[in-house]
């Protein structure tokens, strides 16, 4: 395996330092300057030739991301960058849902290879239409590591619930590896006011059990608080949040706790209070093999 720079970005620090120390190697500084105006300047000395950037992509995001620009830039010089984005911004917006929407996920493919990066690592990204605008990229799946964590839960007949459509799979895939039964709600949002419904009638009795909710992320809290008050209706035990993202926007958890959920679990993407699984296992794999195949 050749040598790793492995870049701490701000956003990142810690996520960084565990991925450094599984793969043996001491974090490089990105040294952060952010002026009045709000624009970044980023200093790294002597990245080396194999340079991997960890920098998520969570609020405020652009930001997040100019600054993983400027890293790359910096880094790139003939050198082979890989971008670790666990969390990747705008990889909601893959397509135009309204006439004359811009599929902003595109263009951030489009920046993160102008700026250098040859190989893109993220986890749970949105969508596969999402992943498809990239030209290398790896898309680590949280669910065994969420998984592993729900099995040492101590839950009642528990069934994993996706909120919508789109994590139909991924409730799926997570209810295989606990060998539990899973389901899915049928939520809509209003394209045009972001509004999101879920309908009441679930077919299936699950009074007593407890729910697992499953999804990529949490950002206001509308899904995992309209799917938990429709649970309650229809009688449901304990409620449990897990996604891979907790954005947990405002007083986004509070809400959710006043919904009736007992807890939220969520990895590392995003650090903050939730953030209790450790992703530098997956992330420090995924390098090994990228940089021992480069
Ligand atoms: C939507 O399709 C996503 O999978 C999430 O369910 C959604 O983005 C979460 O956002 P919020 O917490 O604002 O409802």
């Amino acid at each position: 395996l050749p040598e790793i720079s492995l870049i701490a970005g701000p956003a990142s620090a810690d996520l960084a330092e565990k991925v450094a120390k599984r793969l043996g190697v001491r974090p490089v500084n990105a040294e952060l300057r952010v002026f009045s105006d709000g624009e970044s300047k980023i200093k790294i000395e002597k990245p080396g030739r194999n340079c991997a950037i960890v920098q998520s992509t969570h609020p405020p995001p652009d930001t997040h991301l100019m600054q993983a620009l400027l890293m790359a830039h910096k880094c790139a010089d003939g050198a082979n960058v890989c971008a670790v984005i666990p969390y990747l911004s705008y990889a909601r917006q893959d397509r135009a849902f309204l006439e004359g929407e811009v599929v902003s996920i595109a263009l951030v493919a489009k920046l993160l290879a102008a700026a250098g990066v040859r190989h893109v690592v993220t986890v749970d990204i949105h969508s596969k239409l999402a992943m498809s605008h990239f030209g290398s990229i790896e898309n680590i799946s949280s669910t065994p590591l969420l998984a592993e964590y729900a099995s040492k839960m101590k839950l009642k007949r528990p069934i994993a619930v996706s909120p919508d459509a789109g994590g139909a799979e991924r409730a799926k895939d997570f209810a295989r590896q606990l060998k539990i039964d899973s389901i899915t709600l049928k939520k809509s949002r209003d394209r045009t006011t972001g509004e999101v419904a879920i309908e009441e009638k679930l077919g299936v009795d699950v009074s007593g059990r407890d729910a697992i909710l499953v999804d990529d992320m949490i950002s206001s809290g509308g899904s995992i608080v309209k799917s938990a008050q429709v649970l309650r209706k229809n009688g449901i035990g304990k409620v449990y949040a897990m996604c891979a993202h907790a954005l947990l926007i405002g007083d986004a958890a509070q809400k959710i706790k006043a919904a009736g959920v007992q807890d939220i679990i969520a990895t590392n993407s995003v650090p903050g209070e939730y953030s209790n699984v450790d992703l530098s296992p997956a992330i420090a794999q995924a390098l090994k093999s990228y940089y021992s195949s480069a």
